[in-house]
């Protein structure tokens, strides 16, 4: 039986984490769940799990909740990052689902490393701005980083059983998002309806903006080179449309290998919650003659089109807290995306404006935590200035 706390658990990671728990309850005890504002769906969580923690985003969500929660449950509730803390922390607890949006939850996840608790990382925030900390941290702390982005739980499963040295390059699959095949004109008038309606995956805003834009792969660009210590420049990103093929590794001799399935993230999840161990299958079992897997195509990524891949590429190269400025305008610009107050190419014309002014300003090689949180608190600054 493994012990878990879930921060995130009202998202679509989160609710499909809790989908696999539902369906091994034998293997799986939630005792804490975290999240933001969604109190109604956290209660409904609550009164299924019977969770000892949970934690929310303010007071006022706390008393909402109370309200909401069935009398008999004898969860305590606590509130806000330093809540967030402690849930990573208990010390009964195994996994941490990492399973929030965006780089606020590096503290957490590193505070889980630091007691020794394996983290099945769906936030790939964590990486991008922490990678520089998170993995000497697992290493020193022999914790392990289980990857439940699809692309890189293909990836680590393609690299099982390897020889050190053995990864020549990956072959990042990406589906192309809505607007695959458009020019430059074409993007300037999307719209943010257009944009969260995603060819082959079903999830959270955020993520659905990043995968238009194609920073999602940027971001997974970076998340990949930390996680299976590879330079960004043998990480090339492969449209595939048919979100089929979850990406390939190639090699030192040449093979080519990758991991196939039908998307539907309840299968990274379940791997890497049941990690070393395998489980029977709970997702659509994968045909090869089925209308959706029948014919696979590969193009590649018109990066003149979708420039945020390139600028991503540059902030890998650089490292330190250039990839930190970098996702900070893209989750702040994003935000206002989604608020209908941005257009969507304003998204590449502010990541790009806050890392050449970053860069300007001088990056910082080997940040510690307390100065990738003050770069991240610089860009959302400049973006906001910006936008008045
Ligand atoms: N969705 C996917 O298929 C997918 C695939 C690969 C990787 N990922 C990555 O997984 C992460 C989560 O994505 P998602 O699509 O599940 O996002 P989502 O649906 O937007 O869910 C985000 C979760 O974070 C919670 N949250 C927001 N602010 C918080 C705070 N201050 N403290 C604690 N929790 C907070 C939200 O709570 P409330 O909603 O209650 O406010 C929600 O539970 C992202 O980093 C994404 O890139 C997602």
């Amino acid at each position: 039986m493994k012990k878990l706390t879930i921060l995130g658990s009202t998202g679509s990671i989160g609710t499909q984490t809790l989908e696999v728990v539902r369906h091994f309850p034998q293997d799986f005890e939630v005792v804490a769940l975290t999240c933001g504002s969604n109190v109604e769906l956290l209660a409904e969580q609550v009164s299924e799990f019977k969770p000892k923690y949970v934690c929310v985003g303010n007071s006022k969500k706390k008393d909402l909740l109370k309200m909401m929660m069935p009398r008999d449950v004898k969860t305590k509730i606590l509130v806000g990052d330093e809540g967030n803390q402690f849930c990573s922390t208990i010390p009964e607890v195994d996994i941490v689902v990492a399973a929030m949006v965006g780089m606020r939850g590096l503290p957490s996840v590193l505070s889980a490393i630091r007691e020794g608790k394996d983290i099945a990382l769906a936030n790939k925030e964590t990486l991008v701005t922490g990678g520089s900390i998170v993995m000497p941290m697992a290493k020193k702390k022999k914790v392990k980083i289980l990857p439940v982005d699809s692309e890189h739980s293909a990836i680590w499963q393609c690299l099982m059983g390897q020889p050190e040295g053995a990864l020549r390059r990956i072959l990042l699959t990406a589906s192309g998002g809505p607007f695959r095949g458009y020019s430059r004109e074409q993007l300037e008038k999307v719209t943010l309806e257009q944009a969260l309606a995603h060819p082959t995956w079903n999830m959270g805003g955020k993520i659905t903006i990043d995968s238009a834009s194609m920073m999602n792969k940027g971001l997974e660009i970076i998340e990949a080179s930390w996680l299976f210590d590879i330079p960004v420049n043998q990480i090339e990103v492969v449209v595939h449309p048919q979100s089929i093929v979850h990406s390939m590794i190639e090699l030192t001799d040449g093979s080519v290998l990758g991991q196939m399935g039908f998307p539907n993230m309840m299968m990274p999840i379940q791997i890497a919650l049941f990690h070393p161990d395998r489980s029977l299958c709970i997702c659509q079992p994968f045909s090869p003659f089925s209308e959706k897997a029948c014919s696979l195509t590969f193009e590649p990524c018109d990066r003149k089109v979708f420039r945020l891949v390139d600028l991503a590429y540059h902030a890998g190269r650089i490292g330190g807290t250039l990839p930190v400025a970098m996702n900070a305008a893209n989750e702040a610009i994003v935000a206002e995306f989604l608020e209908g107050r941005a257009s969507f190419l304003d998204i590449e014309r502010t990541v790009e404006t806050i890392m050449e002014k970053h860069e300007a300003q001088g990056v910082v090689p080997d940040p510690s935590l307390a100065e990738i949180l003050a770069v991240d608190e610089w860009a959302r600054c400049i973006v906001s200035e910006m936008r008045k």
